[in-house]
């Protein structure tokens, strides 16, 4: 009886839409406050994954970093909307208590607010998530503006822009007078937006501390420093299984990669030895 119940269970395809969650339960953008951090946040792209974080943090990040960790791209340029969507839905059926924020991927909203909405308002509608994340500062404004007031909120991401590595390249910004005038501005002009959260990446601790002491929205910093109103990561890199180059900002918390090795290499050993499957293992 449980064999088939199981069998069956195995065999049912996963919905299309996310299995719905009380939404008082789940904390959506209204918990993100000025002064109610730190708020704890980190990437997930799987549903096993999101279920494992979703006790322990604030907001689950699908982020667009998802095409260089999950499927082996060497920019997030190439990251589709409906990449975005599929591990969106994912993320939504491993969570039940986080804010599922889900990133907007490269070209889907800049040519106009009006093709943001119309990408942002399938992610929402498709994914059930609480909110989209967009790169972006001043220039991106008016976009955040239009998403907002049709119901869409939107969390900000300035500083280093990963969508915009080929004319800016992988470095932290806000080195020079000019560059930490236009993170100036940008964090600025985001804040007056709407949005309810900006991500900063890669920047000095003053400056990140400068722009969260003077912004009336929580700051979550990535590589900028504690000054934030909260912390993100990539979770891939925070456990250790992202290999041995990682950006500065990211101290791992666990080095899963030799156990997974090891595990691997304990599995490879049993099947060819006949160790495995063991008598455990067999339906007798
Ligand atoms: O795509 C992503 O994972 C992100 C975070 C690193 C902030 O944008």
């Amino acid at each position: 009886m449980t064999f088939h119940a199981n069998l069956q269970s195995m065999s049912s395809h996963p919905p299309v839409h996310p299995t719905p969650v009380s939404p008082k339960r789940r904390l959506d953008v209204r918990h993100f406050r000025k002064g109610g951090g730190p708020y704890v946040c980190l990437t997930a792209y799987t549903a096993p994954l999101a279920r494992l974080l979703d006790p322990h943090v604030d907001l689950l990040l699908v982020g667009d970093s998802l095409g260089m960790v999950v499927y082996g791209l060497d920019s997030t340029l190439g990251v589709t909307l409906e990449m975005m969507i599929a591990h969106g839905q994912a993320v939504m059926r491993g969570s039940q208590r986080a804010c599922v924020v889900v990133d907007m991927p490269f070209a889907s909203y800049h040519e106009s607010p009006a093709q943001a909405f119309r990408n942002a308002a399938r992610v929402m509608a498709e994914t059930g998530c609480n909110a989209v994340k967009l790169e972006g500062g001043a220039v991106m404004a008016e976009t955040i503006r239009f998403l907002i007031e049709r119901g869409i909120p939107v969390c900000a991401h300035i500083g280093l822009m990963p969508q915009s590595v080929r004319a800016e390249g992988w470095r932290a910004r806000g080195r020079d007078a000019a560059e930490v005038d236009i993170l100036r501005r940008d964090a600025a002009a985001i804040a007056e937006s709407g949005a309810f959260a900006v991500v900063i990446e890669a920047t000095r601790e003053a400056l990140a501390r400068e722009i969260s002491d003077s912004l009336p929205i929580p700051t979550i910093g990535i590589g900028a420093s504690v000054a934030c109103d909260g912390q993100v990561l990539v979770t891939e890199d925070l456990l250790g299984l992202s290999g041995a180059s990682t950006a500065k900002f990211v101290k791992k918390f666990a080095d899963l990669s030799p156990e997974v090795s090891a595990a691997v290499a304990q599995y490879a050993a049993d099947v060819r030895a006949r160790e495995f499957p063991g008598d455990a293992q067999v339906y007798g």
